[in-house]
């Protein structure tokens, strides 16, 4: 008796550890060589063109190191690249054949937070994840539970650069610059103000222009006759750039910084503007010195890859395959949408080149911002 009853929780054992057994291999059998799509919507031209490129880029590089390191069985990655255009319509058709033709697992993009206020509803709708790499504005994660991004927000990012450039610049009186006709631009703007007004320091005056001017000669000839002791900029990188060449030429000194925010984050500026650029102020999501040894080893590898440095839009975009890969790799099958979210919902502490990151509860970006200066053509970290 005493013995067969030994038998009984003996064969319940063996057959408890063969079911964890099973359920354990299937766990990791659910990505082994398999393959996920995923959609890339960027601009590759118009009004964000300057950010496009060096985001496939960074995308390009993180798809071929995780592809050659997945060996025969392991989950590998399908880049499906497509251009938004820099436009809200451009946005939604791209989104669209993403999800309904090439039947993604993930979207990653777009680059403007403008376009994605539009295209990440159809996401949402049909309930596959969207991961951001560059949208700043207010309002974008918002849309629902599937949005999600690694680019950290204006809100974060602005009151700390105000916070730095006034302990280092003792300015009190600034006018401010931005563009009104963007999504990215005006939420920029309203972070900014805030960010001003929480520092004590008074906005003397303030002009806007709108995506595609060329001509900033009547705002900045307005603001000179102000003698602001800085000028705050919101715009996207060609706007930047013209403004910070034109406030030289029409000699508002080097001594009068400009501060701008996440869109003069290309090396476009510098490129754009030349020794104008010297000097300016930058809030940003990642600087190229940053120590880790995943990011030295990052900055090697784009630089071998593409002859150049990467910038912050390409760090972001590097970042957000790894992330997004891990998230994929956790997921029962590439199709499973509602898995993959909740495997992007879970990630805290992941090591990136960004530093470390977890998404916060409403599935914004969480870690460290930087505040930069333009130096010798370079973006390098202001203060040090
Ligand atoms: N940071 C810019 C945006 O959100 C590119 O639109």
């Amino acid at each position: 008796m005493q013995k067969n009853k030994q038998m009984m929780w003996m064969g319940i054992a063996v057959l408890m550890s063969l079911t964890l057994l099973l359920t354990v291999s299937t766990e990791f059998a659910a990505a082994a060589g398999k393959e996920a799509k995923i959609g890339l919507a960027f601009s590759m031209t118009g009004a964000a063109a300057g950010y496009g490129s060096t985001q496939k880029n960074g995308v390009q590089l993180a798809v071929d190191e995780i592809n050659a390191a997945a060996g025969a069985d392991g989950l590998k990655l399908i880049p499906i690249f497509d251009d938004d255009a820099s436009t809200p319509q451009q946005g939604v058709n791209v989104f669209n054949k993403f999800i309904n033709a090439d039947k993604v697992s993930l979207i990653i993009g777009p680059t403007l937070s403008n376009t994605a206020q539009v295209s990440n509803r159809i996401a949402q709708q049909a309930g596959v994840p969207v991961l951001g790499i560059s949208n700043t504005a207010k309002g974008i994660t918002e849309i629902g539970d599937f949005i999600f991004r690694n680019s950290l927000t204006e809100m974060v990012v602005i009151p700390n650069t105000v916070k730095v450039a006034k302990e280092k610049l003792k300015i009190s009186k600034v006018a401010v610059l931005y563009g009104n006709d963007d999504a990215f631009t005006k939420a920029g703007y309203e972070a900014f103000k805030i960010a001003l007004q929480g520092a004590g320091i008074t906005i003397i005056n303030e002009q806007t222009f709108a995506k595609g001017d060329r001509d900033f000669s009547p705002q900045l000839t307005q603001i000179k006759s102000q003698n602001p002791d800085a000028i705050v900029v919101s715009a996207l990188v060609e706007e930047a750039s013209g403004i910070v060449s034109q406030a030289r030429k029409l000699d508002i000194p080097k001594s009068v910084p400009i501060i701008g925010g996440n869109g003069f984050n290309s090396p476009g500026l510098m490129k754009n503007a030349g020794d104008a650029a010297e000097g300016v102020i930058v809030g940003a999501a990642w600087n190229t010195s940053s120590s880790s040894s995943l990011n030295r080893k990052f900055v090697e590898a784009y630089n071998n890859k593409y002859g150049s440095l990467p910038d912050q839009f390409a760090a972001q975009a590097y970042a957000g395959v790894y992330i997004a890969y891990q998230a994929l790799s956790k997921a029962p099958s590439p199709d499973n949408h509602k898995a993959i979210r909740d495997a992007l919902a879970q990630i805290k502490g992941m090591n990136t080149v960004l530093g470390n990151f977890s998404f916060t509860d409403g599935r914004d970006a969480d870690y460290i911002p930087v505040v930069q200066i333009v130096k010798d053509g370079k973006f390098a970290i202001f203060g040090e």
